[in-house]
């Protein structure tokens, strides 16, 4: 699932419609994670609100979606990139890193919805791979 330059242009370019609609489509993803897996909930069980498109999800979307943009200038070295997040989501929040591929999977769902038209299957391919890739770089402190 290595990224090729071609993946990595038309991944850039896509992410370029997603600029400025970070916080409502992380809230989605967000919101269908705990919808669909009920169990990562419980890594957010200090949270007042955890149904969907509440306050906490939406903050929380906004800042996942903020880190995955980071990851977007970054293709070239995302394990760099993501090491100093992989650490604290390994040993400070203890996340299962199988959850990682959930959550991944969630924002595709969400990104192929919002941009339908966009989302030809090449672009699906290239983020498909992208988001791998930042989940297996969030993986990199688990081994
Ligand atoms: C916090 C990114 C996946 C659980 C965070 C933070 C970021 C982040 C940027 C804030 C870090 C800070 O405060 O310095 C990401 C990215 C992910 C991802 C980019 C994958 C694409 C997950 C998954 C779970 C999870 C799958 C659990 C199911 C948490 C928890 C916090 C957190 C519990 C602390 C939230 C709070 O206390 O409000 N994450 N994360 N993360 N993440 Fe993740």
């Amino acid at each position: 699932t290595t990224l090729s330059e071609k993946d990595k242009n038309i991944v850039k370019t896509f992410w370029a419609k997603v600029a400025g609609r970070e916080e409502q489509i992380g809230c989605d993803a967000v919101s269908r994670m705990l919808t669909v897996y009920p169990q990562t909930k419980t890594y957010f069980s200090h949270w007042k609100d955890l149904s969907p498109g509440s306050d906490p999800v939406r903050k929380h979307g906004g800042i996942v979606m903020a880190a995955v943009t980071d990851a977007v200038s970054k293709t070239d070295d995302l394990t760099g990139a993501l090491l100093s997040l992989s650490e604290l989501h390994a040993f400070t929040l203890r996340v299962d890193p199988a959850n990682f591929k959930v959550l991944s999977h969630n924002l595709l769902v969400v990104l192929s919805t919002t941009f339908s038209n966009d989302f030809t299957p090449e672009v699906h391919v290239a983020i498909d791979k992208f988001l791998t890739a930042v989940a297996l770089a969030l993986s990199e402190k688990y081994r």
